[in-house]
């Protein structure tokens, strides 16, 4: 490609990452790419210590104790998986929204179908918003978890987890909370917001690469495990080891990835996660501003003046959403993504179901002139559509 794009895009995955996290990948491939956990030599050794150093940098960003119970994953959705599958047994019920991923909803559906576990859909409204009396009135005797996304990848609602926290505390409930568009982010502290549960990515807010997340399980909490295998430790035993973090990760792991994660974590920390979160929202009621202005122009989501995320979602009267991300590609180099986002739940709330949106979502590396340069494409395909 022989022209800059503007990359708006980034609640599917970050882009770019800093400089420190690719070198740190390339400082792992050509120095000490060796299997961590699985051998006493000093390569070994030193490929232990990366994994280590990034479960220390999660532990200490989400307040977490004991840096054992983050376990690394390849995504947020395997996290959820190992939480959600771990976690239920046949009979029990679940309560979760109507704005949640599929990667919650798709698992949840498998349990439903698979063991005959309950799940109720607390309504959000329009925007996303959910109604805390609703939450803790579908809570039952057999309930065993509260599964809920902190922010929605759709409308950009944030969903007061401390508030919900409270509610399965109370009443005996285990809490999972989907931060995949919050981690690095906002502010999330496990033990403040009484989360047992916390997936997370590690290729979005966190600044690290594709193939990497986590899961902080509690550590009262034990999940049967989803994979069973090699862990290098306690070999001579037919059973998975109890220890964490090898109880939940079998099999070889994403060492040159990890090393990248745990540079980005270290980014967001020196950058803090309030600073980004202030440019994000900056670059956010920019462009909800800009494109409010724009004749035919449906935003989707809580306005800028909420508490939101950097996910702004919009239709344009005249264009298939699809057609308008095409043409936003091909015509302007602008990278935005048209769908159903994984989150059809959301689409029925915000009456999109039958249309779906484009999603146009800034990260930290934007600057107000990729901005600008969206809302101008769009008042042009505006003005051409009229
Ligand atoms: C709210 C939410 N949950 C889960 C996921 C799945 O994340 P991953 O791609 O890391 O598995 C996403 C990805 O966009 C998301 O936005």
């Amino acid at each position: 490609m022989d022209r800059p794009v503007v990359y708006l895009d980034n609640a599917a995955t970050s882009w770019p990452k800093p400089p420190a996290v690719m070198e740190a990948m390339a400082d792992c491939l050509l120095h000490y790419g060796a299997n961590p956990g699985r051998g006493s030599h000093e390569m070994a050794l030193r490929a232990g210590r990366v994994l280590l150093e990034a479960r220390k940098a999660l532990a200490e960003l989400f307040h977490v104790s004991n840096p054992n119970d983050i376990i690394l994953t390849m995504n947020t959705t395997h996290a959820l998986n190992i939480a959600i599958q771990g976690l239920l047994r046949p009979g029990d019920h679940v309560v979760t929204t109507t704005v949640e991923h599929n990667s919650i909803r798709r698992p949840l559906e498998a349990m439903r179908r698979l063991r005959g576990v309950e799940v109720t859909y607390v309504r959000a409204d329009e925007a996303g918003r959910v109604d805390m009396r609703a939450l803790e009135e579908a809570i039952r005797p057999n309930t065993r978890l509260v599964a809920v996304t902190h922010s929605s990848n759709l409308l950009g609602t944030v969903l007061p987890v401390g508030e919900i926290g409270t509610i399965p505390r109370r009443r005996g409930v285990r809490l999972l909370v989907d931060a995949a568009q919050t981690a690095g982010v906002l502010d999330i502290d496990v033990q403040a917001m009484n989360i047992d549960l916390l997936a997370f990515p590690g290729h979005k807010g966190l600044m690290g690469p594709q193939g990497t997340g986590g899961l902080y399980i509690h550590p009262d909490l034990e999940l049967e495990p989803l994979l069973y295998g090699g862990t290098g430790s306690r070999s001579e035993s037919p059973e998975q080891p109890a220890a964490r973090p090898d109880r939940y990760e079998a099999g070889t792991p994403n060492t040159v990835g990890v090393a990248g994660l745990a540079a980005g974590v270290r980014f967001v920390q020196e950058q803090t996660v309030r600073a980004i979160r202030e440019k994000e929202d900056a670059l956010t009621r920019r462009l909800m501003e800009g494109l409010r202005s724009v004749p035919g122009v449906r935003l989707l989501g809580p306005g800028p003046e909420e508490e939101r995320t950097a996910i702004v979602s919009f239709l344009l009267d005249g264009y298939d959403p699809a057609e308008l991300a095409f043409l936003l590609d091909q015509h302007f180099g602008i990278a935005v993504r048209a769908g159903f986002h994984c989150t059809p739940l959301a689409h029925e709330c915000a009456g999109t179901l039958g249309t779906g949106a484009v999603r146009a979502s800034p990260g930290y590396f934007n600057t107000e002139a990729d901005i600008d340069a969206l809302i101008d494409a769009v008042k042009e395909l505006a003005a051409a559509a009229r």
